[in-house]
């Protein structure tokens, strides 16, 4: 299982049976949209505005992101005006009637309270609740419907130690109230002998949250503090047998948190810890090496890692500051590209599933579709690999493929709107992209010929 299978790669009879399965996926999930493109909800609306209305789109992302540290109304009408009265920035209705207005004006009070009001309601598709204690029964009810789920405290780029120190201790907090799953019905396991389900609790962690100066040219500093920090939760997530993964951010913090994932779980400690979760981004052009080396470390380490295998939330940030500052990119330009650099990636993952249980994290049907054929291929079954999909995106698609028998967990979010916009913007940038996958899939067209062509490499 462990040698390339090159008579596998893209071979005639596995793109037949990639499109095939496509095809099954597209009729299961018919023409059910998910809450974030549903026009009756504020996301839909504001989304449907932004695509149609590039500058407006940057505009409107410009204010949710600022908008949790407005407290006035005063502050919030000034900026409304600010941000959305820009020339090219076509407004109508509603709106307009809140632009250019008196900060002090009952009108700009309206008009705070509905531009707060949206944006809430717009995060609260994505975000599960404020607490975990909130969380609890949204939790509950995704293990119902037969979908798995690691929860994310909202938290990234902490600016202080203080800041820092509460989110590490909101983690430990967090895994006492969540230990709570353990007594549900609804945890025995949705597979059977899936190590995904060894325990129905999972968490996913960003480092970046849990040290004020974590940055590259404090390299080893990063490391060292962010591994007891991480320490101390991976020692609580053991007590409470929860799972756990380590998100993958940014380029230039990467290679701090693949280091520091190393150190922890190289510790005669946690050598039992089951399938510690690491994430792999395939827009980056080093992630193949990225991934080769993950899996060296797992044979090292003689006990599987799990490696949930993304697309990368951090394109845009990436290739603006790249530009700006005259890099290299270390990202792919075009978008094909990476998806067929997924696929690859896919391959890789799947020919070495003994030493790293895969995670297909996408939402994209032909990004899964061709795992799932290509694991089977293989020789693998439905337990030997999940797919993972974000809250409050793209329940449809979760839900065609936990319906036919595949362990589909969803990432679900937790916490408040100022911590949670770094998060809110990246998904409102992801839903309206030209190039995103879901928009084509809900919005566009049913074209499913062209959603299910195999990517190539264009770079
Ligand atoms: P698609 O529409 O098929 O792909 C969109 C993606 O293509 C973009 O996100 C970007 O990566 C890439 N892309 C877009 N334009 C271009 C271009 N011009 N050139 C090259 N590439 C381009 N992301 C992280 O970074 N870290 C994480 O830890 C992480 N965890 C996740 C967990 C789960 C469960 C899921 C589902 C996603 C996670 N993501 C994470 C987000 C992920 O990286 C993607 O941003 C998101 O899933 C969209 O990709 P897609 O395959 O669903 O959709
Ligand atoms: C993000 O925070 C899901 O990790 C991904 O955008």
């Amino acid at each position: 299982m462990n040698a390339p299978a090159r008579q596998y790669e893209n071979s005639p009879q596995l793109e037949d049976s990639v499109k095939t399965f496509g095809r099954e996926i597209f009729s299961a999930i018919g023409k059910e949209q998910p809450s974030t493109f549903n026009k009756d909800y504020w996301a839909g609306r504001i989304m449907e505005w932004s695509m149609s209305k590039p500058e407006f789109k940057v505009n409107m992302f410009r204010l949710v992101d600022v908008l949790p540290t407005l407290t006035s109304s005063a502050a919030i009408a000034t900026h409304v005006s600010e941000y959305l009265s820009k020339p090219g920035a076509e407004i109508s209705g509603l709106l307009e009637w809140g632009l250019n207005i008196n900060p002090n004006s009952l009108r700009a009070k309206i008009t705070s309270a509905l531009v707060r009001k949206s944006v809430r309601e717009m995060a609260a598709g994505f975000i599960a609740g404020e607490t975990p204690k909130e969380a609890l029964k949204p939790l509950r009810r995704l293990r119902k419907n037969r979908l798995s789920f690691t929860v994310d405290l909202l938290g990234e780029f902490s600016l202080s130690e203080k800041e820092a120190e509460v989110y590490v201790n909101r983690y430990l907090e967090a895994l006492e109230v969540l230990g709570d799953v353990h007594g549900w019905e609804e945890s025995a396991p949705l597979v059977t002998d899936h190590p995904g389900e060894s325990s129905a609790l999972c968490i996913s962690v960003k480092l970046t949250a849990l040290y004020s100066q974590c940055n590259a040219l404090n390299f080893d500093r990063s490391v060292s503090v962010l591994s007891e920090r991480l320490t101390r939760i991976v020692r609580e997530a053991q007590k409470k047998r929860a799972l756990l993964y380590v998100d993958a951010e940014d380029s230039g913090n990467n290679p701090i948190i693949y280091q520091t994932f190393k150190n922890v779980f190289s510790q005669p400690e946690f050598k039992d810890f089951p399938h510690p979760g690491i994430v792999i981004q395939a827009y980056a052009k080093s992630a193949e090496a990225t991934l080769l080396d993950f899996i060296q470390f797992a044979k090292q380490r003689g006990a599987p890692i799990a490696v949930r295998l993304v697309k990368g939330a951090y394109w845009d940030h990436e290739t603006i500051l790249s530009a700006q500052n005259n890099w290299p990119s270390p990202l792919f330009a075009k978008k094909e590209s990476t998806d067929a650099n997924y696929e690859k990636l896919s391959r890789i993952l799947i020919d070495n599933h003994e030493h790293c249980l895969p995670a297909f994290g996408s939402h994209n049907v032909r990004s899964l579709c061709y795992a799932c054929r290509y694991a089977e291929s293989r020789g693998l079954s439905t337990k030997h690999f999940e797919l993972q999909m974000l809250y409050g995106m793209a329940e449809p698609i979760a839900r065609a493929f936990s319906s036919k028998g595949y362990l589909v967990r969803l990432y679900v979010p937790l916490g408040e709107m100022l911590p949670g916009m770094g998060y809110l913007v990246r998904r409102l940038l992801e839903n309206t992209s030209n190039e995103s996958f879901l928009r084509h899939t809900f919005f566009d067209s049913h074209d499913v010929d062209r959603l299910l062509a195999a990517p190539k490499f264009l770079e």
